[in-house]
């Protein structure tokens, strides 16, 4: 990462206290979960069904896709505690070896729920042995090499595979085929939002004027994650600068600090919108090249700055590149937004 962010919509993983609170403030059940109404209908049916039918049949493997911060781990734990199952949690690059997923699947139980995060960054070789046990809760492993190899044929318990991704595209079709349940998580509505933040107020017991729960609602890229994030570096300066209560006069000054904009646009963000305006103008420019002027990767642009300037009609994907579009221009020219 060039510059660190604030809005980043990654799982802190190197402020042990910031994750805990993350962790505590995940819904357990479908009635915290607020928002991804028809995600959550869906999958409550296809839930209730296997409780009915109460066959030994398990729940569809389900593949969540959509920009990282909407909840899909969150989501995935939700769907386990509902089906009062196991959760086992993992990642498609920290499943190394094919062996690793063999330890991994012979150690789960009847009814289990696997959780594979980024999914489509598993090795071909790990995926190949995934195939067969999400089809036939089979597990097939060769051992030994060379001419005295010989491939052997396990049972697995019934389980259900969450997968997680951000691209469904970079998914390869024989694994995406294999997911009964296939739901893209939307971007919240701002309501949503407030909803989500009134909830955190509450967990950390902090008091939030209604006013300011809008403000930083607005300015919480429709992302809970990160919502709850601006609203921790909120509470902070509220209890630092004044008593504690988070009203619109901290929620403003928090927000100025942060250098975020009205559109909750971080520095990162419009430095790459600048970047892109400055050298290209009105033209298309490459997804590498956008990376090389930034100094970021490739995927890192495609997966965390550009999903939301994208949705907020900022810049705009053409076959050739990527376009600052009018409105885009009009944001990083507005002085207001030069925070
Ligand atoms: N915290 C983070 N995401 C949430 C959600 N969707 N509902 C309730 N609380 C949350």
């Amino acid at each position: 990462m060039a510059i660190e962010r604030l809005v980043e919509p990654t799982v802190a993983q190197n402020d042990s206290e910031e994750e805990r609170i993350e962790i505590s403030l995940r819904p357990t059940t479908f009635d915290e979960y607020i928002g991804q109404e028809h995600l959550k209908n869906n999958i409550k049916l296809a839930i209730d069904a296997v409780k009915k039918r109460a066959d030994g049949s398990t729940l569809d493997h389900v593949l969540l896709y959509g920009p990282p911060g909407l909840g899909k781990t969150t989501m995935a734990g939700v769907i386990a505690h509902e089906l009062g199952a196991s959760l086992r949690v993992t990642s498609g690059p920290a499943i190394e070896r094919a062996g690793d997923l063999a330890s991994i699947l012979t150690n789960l139980k009847d009814g289990d729920v696997l959780f594979i995060d980024e999914i489509h960054r598993l090795r071909r070789t790990v995926e190949e042995v995934l195939y067969s046990a999400m089809e036939d809760y089979k597990l097939d492993i060769v051992i030994g090499k060379g001419p005295a190899a010989r491939s052997v044929r396990l049972d697995l318990p019934r389980f259900t595979v969450i997968g997680a991704t951000t691209r469904t595209g970079s998914l390869a079709g024989p694994l995406r085929d294999r997911f009964g349940i296939i739901h893209r998580l939307e971007y919240y509505k701002e309501p949503e939002i407030e909803q989500i933040l009134n909830r955190t107020a509450g967990i950390l017991t902090t008091k939030i004027e209604p006013e300011a729960c809008k403000l930083l609602a607005s300015r919480s890229r429709l992302t809970p994650r990160i919502a709850n994030r601006i609203f921790k570096r909120v509470r902070d300066y509220a209890d630092v600068n004044g008593d504690g209560i988070i009203d619109t006069a901290m929620a403003t000054s928090a927000l100025s600090l942060m250098e975020i904009d009205h559109l909750g646009l971080d520095p990162a963000d419009r430095n790459m919108l600048r970047l892109m305006w400055e050298n290209y103008g009105e033209r298309p420019v490459g997804l590498t090249t956008i990376a090389a002027l930034t100094g970021d990767e490739a995927t890192t642009i495609e997966d965390f700055y550009e999903p939301y300037l994208l949705q907020l009609g900022l810049i705009a994907r053409t076959p050739k590149g990527r376009v600052v579009t009018e409105k885009g221009r009009k944001h990083l020219q507005n002085p207001e937004n030069n925070v």
